[in-house]
């Protein structure tokens, strides 16, 4: 049986993603980083039938918390299919560049990309001894600078300036990590889920969460032949 570890996974995108590829036959690491949280929702998979699930807990913040599931997963399998880097936050607003706290530009960054950045490190052991290892970096169309230079960044009244930012740099973080492993049987990309009625954005993202975790789940699924280094929503995002 495949596995699979996705953080963040005790609500929104990520819960869908779990049940998704539960019900795809993967063995489930359901990360959370609130140990209730997490066990809800695998209570709330297994009251409808999931069963291949399993509670980790992560904070992609700490260092020692991603130690910790990483050890505890060496304990539960020999090797890790499929990482999914879903865990994020929105920040505080404001957060125009010309601005916006620093302090809240460094909370974002430590969870979108050095929170990625941490647990990818931990966790590319437990991958390489996948047969067909794959990651998923939970990205956004917010982190296309193509868009933000066409002045089609974010057509939403707030601006989300730090946010981009940080899912940029998780972009060039796909970008170098698919270029180390180029040539190999990893495949790793960035996905942008689309903009989903969550409790990142008070649930006015106009797409279901269903939606999103159809596109988190077919780069996670990919085969030998599907693409690695890339950007994509249902077709390729400009950088
Ligand atoms: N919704 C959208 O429109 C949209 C669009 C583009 C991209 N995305 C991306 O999709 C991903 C999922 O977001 P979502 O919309 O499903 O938001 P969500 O419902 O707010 O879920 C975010 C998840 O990340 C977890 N999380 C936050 N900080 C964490 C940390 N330090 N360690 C571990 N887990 C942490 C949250 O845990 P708690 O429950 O403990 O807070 C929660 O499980 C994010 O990366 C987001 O940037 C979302």
């Amino acid at each position: 049986m495949k596995t699979v570890l996705i953080t963040g996974a005790n609500k929104g995108i990520g819960f869908e993603t779990a049940k998704e590829m539960a019900q795809l036959g993967y063995f489930v690491y359901l990360g959370s980083r609130d140990r209730t949280k997490g066990l809800d929702a695998v209570s709330t998979l297994s009251k409808s039938g999931i069963s291949d699930v399993e509670l980790i807990v992560i904070d992609v913040t700490s260092i020692d918390s991603i130690r910790n599931a990483r050890r505890e997963l060496e304990t539960k399998t020999d090797a890790l299919d499929v990482l999914i880097n879903n865990a994020g936050i929105a920040g505080e607003q404001p957060q125009n560049i010309s601005t916006g706290s620093i302090e809240n530009l460094r909370r974002v960054f430590e969870t979108n990309f050095f929170g990625a950045v941490q647990t990818t490190q931990q966790f590319i052991g437990l991958l390489k001894k996948s047969g067909e290892p794959r990651i998923v970096n939970v990205s956004s169309g917010l982190a296309s600078l193509t868009a933000h230079s066409n002045g089609k960044g974010n057509s939403n009244l707030e601006a989300y300036d730090a946010y981009s930012c940080s899912k940029a740099a998780l972009n060039a973080f796909t970008v170098m990590l698919a270029g180390e492993f180029r040539g190999t049987k990893f495949r790793i990309n960035s996905v942008g889920p689309g903009y989903t009625a969550t409790d990142l954005n008070g649930h006015k993202g106009t797409q279901t969460v269903e939606e999103a975790a159809r596109r988190v789940v077919k780069y996670a699924t990919l085969g030998s032949d599907g693409p690695t280094g890339g950007y994509f929503k249902d077709e390729a995002i400009p950088w």
